[in-house]
């Protein structure tokens, strides 16, 4: 009979302990996957310059400004106006030209990427849609690369490890951030910091009454 008793409870206790190392386990999870989120080297970003310069410039201007009056004055004078060009301007279009829109964003600077929630949002667009009358033609090293590039000089450090779409999830891109929005994001992340401490505490409970259950079914038996 005693033995019985001793068996239904360690059975009771198994579960809560297994409960207690998964809800641990969970904030625990959650910590290494906020910790998981990183940057990009610096070598990238300086590979990414090279490709702005060669992939994107041309329309996003030399310093990411966009295809500004001033940016197109370098040109020579017959590429001026993009829109009354060959290439952009009434069809038919000679073989490599395209219908460029009126205006090109600028890419650096205040309030530019704006639309941007996260590094990873920007690099699945540039990958999905850049270069514009080309989009996806670039090898996916450039991708990465560009968006790199793209991130350092809107203040992300680089933290030496390679740019990677999934971890960029982690880097808010939006402008700092308001107090507001700052918060509602921490309150989850303490919730579960503090539903992983009282899952240690459930365990130390649940061990600490097995032993003096056990004790008490030891006497009495
Ligand atoms: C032929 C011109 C052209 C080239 C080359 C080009 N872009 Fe663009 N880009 C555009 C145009 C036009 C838009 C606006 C598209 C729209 O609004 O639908 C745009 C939009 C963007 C945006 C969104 C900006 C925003 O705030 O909305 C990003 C980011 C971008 N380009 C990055 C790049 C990168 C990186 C490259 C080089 C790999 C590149 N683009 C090459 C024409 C170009």
């Amino acid at each position: 009979m005693a033995r019985a008793v001793a068996r239904d409870i360690s059975h009771g206790s198994v579960a809560w302990i297994r409960w207690g190392f998964m809800l641990g386990l969970l904030g625990l999870a959650f910590q290494l996957s906020d910790a998981a989120a990183h940057a990009y080297q610096e070598e990238e970003a300086e590979r990414g310059a090279a490709v702005f310069a060669r992939r994107c410039s041309t329309c996003h201007g030399d310093r990411g400004q966009g295809l500004t009056d001033e940016w197109r004055a370098t040109w020579p004078p017959t590429h001026q106006n993009c829109w009354k060009a060959n290439c952009h301007g009434p069809q038919p279009y000679p073989e490599d030209g395209f219908t460029l829109p009126r205006v090109v964003p600028a890419l650096i600077g205040p309030g530019t990427l704006r639309r941007f929630a996260t590094a990873a949002d920007l690099y699945a667009y540039i990958r999905a849609r850049m270069p514009f009358h080309a989009p996806g033609s670039l090898p996916e090293a450039d991708y990465r690369a560009v968006t790199a590039f793209l991130l350092q000089r809107h203040g992300i450090p680089a933290d030496g490890r390679p740019f990677d779409p999934e971890a960029a999830r982690g880097i808010p891109l939006s402008a700092p951030t308001p107090p507001e929005e700052g918060r509602r994001t921490v309150l989850p992340a303490a919730i579960l910091a503090l539903g992983g401490v009282a899952a240690g505490g459930v365990l130390l409970g649940v061990l600490l009454g097995l032993r003096r259950r056990r004790r008490s079914l030891w006497s009495s038996g």
